[in-house]
């Protein structure tokens, strides 16, 4: 094993948003050597953890995280087409974009996961996705480096067509020239959208929303806001999210979803990523 890497059985919950879930053997990786041997054996990989429940008993697999050499926010100056590593946060992205007046990462304001997790999540708002700007990554997948087209991922709401094992490496994005006021004025409206979701521990919206309807709006009418099970609460502030007021498992975060599957009469299907669950549960 590489002397940097770090393999240790670690407690995931600090690295999700949620901050929920149990322990695995955690690599950290700062080159593409340290990914290869990390991802030899079965493994999950990490981004910032914002859409996922882990479960309370971890996971079997080995979890892969990037480090800062995959992190390029520092070199981020816009011009042109640009390569950005996967471990590279939307947030700093979104704000440099804006102060060097690039359009075309507006509508991703307020999303706090990394590239890689953008990207495999398709991650947007209706004001805009990462879809929209990108144009190719790089994977490894199964020790070699592979690059495919944007198209090839068949990027769709909240999906993408990854292939299994794959871990994007970087990608590439393309931006449109602009000025920082008019970034700044699309930006206010996006920001203006999200004002009604709330700012406690989460992790972003539970479910996808149904085809022309809200998941929020209907877990809303049917008076679930404020439901809790142990520390798991459906928010008071926006019916699609979960929050965790402390000390929250994920016992208690998958009881309240099969609760609030229950009373909802539309189907609701889980936009997060389940780790530790077994194959395709609750999905
Ligand atoms: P993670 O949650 O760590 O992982 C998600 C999936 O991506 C996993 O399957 C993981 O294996 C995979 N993945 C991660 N990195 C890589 C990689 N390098 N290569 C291959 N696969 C990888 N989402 C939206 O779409 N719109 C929103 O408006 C939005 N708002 C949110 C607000 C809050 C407060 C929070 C907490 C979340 C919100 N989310 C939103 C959800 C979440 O931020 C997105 O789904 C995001 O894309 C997840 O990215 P991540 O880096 O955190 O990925
Ligand atoms: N609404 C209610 N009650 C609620 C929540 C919403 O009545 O508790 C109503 C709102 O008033 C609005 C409608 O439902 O009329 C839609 O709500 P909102 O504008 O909040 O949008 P959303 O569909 O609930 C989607 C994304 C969010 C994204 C916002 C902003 C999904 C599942 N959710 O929410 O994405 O931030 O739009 O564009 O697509 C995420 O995916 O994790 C996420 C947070």
């Amino acid at each position: 094993m590489p002397e940097t890497v770090m393999a240790k059985k670690t407690r995931l919950a600090p690295f999700t948003t949620l901050k929920v879930g149990g322990e695995a053997e955690l690599w950290e990786v700062l080159s593409l050597a340290e990914l290869k041997e990390a991802s030899s054996e079965p493994f999950l990989i990490l981004g910032a953890g914002s859409n996922l429940l882990i479960s309370d008993e971890g996971v079997t697999e080995r979890v892969v995280k990037l480090g800062k050499s995959f992190n390029s926010l520092d070199d981020f100056s816009g011009q042109g087409d640009v390569w950005l590593g996967a471990a590279t946060p939307l947030p700093g992205l979104v704000r440099r974009a804006a102060s060097t007046g690039l359009s075309g990462w507006e509508g991703l304001l307020g999303i706090p996961a990394v590239l890689g997790g953008a990207i495999a999540m398709n991650a947007g708002t209706r004001f805009g996705s990462i879809a929209d700007t990108l144009k190719e990554v790089e994977l490894m997948l199964a020790g070699e480096m592979v690059r495919l087209s944007a198209d090839e991922l068949k990027l769709s709401y909240r999906h993408s067509e990854l292939p299994k094992d794959g871990v994007i490496t970087r990608a590439r994005f393309s931006l449109t020239a602009s000025t920082p006021e008019k970034v700044e004025a699309v930006l206010a409206k996006v920001d203006a959208a999200r004002k009604g979701q709330p700012k406690i521990k989460s992790a972003g919206c539970a479910f996808k929303n149904p085809e022309a309807l809200s998941a929020g709006k209907l877990i809303d009418e049917a008076g679930l806001k404020g439901l809790k099970v142990g520390d798991a609460m459906v928010s008071l502030e926006h019916g699609n999210f979960i929050v965790n007021l402390g000390q929250a498992s994920a016992t208690d975060v998958l009881k309240l979803i099969d609760m609030i599957r229950s009373r909802v009469k539309v189907p609701l299907i889980l936009e997060w990523r389940l780790w530790g669950f077994g194959e395709a549960s609750h999905a």
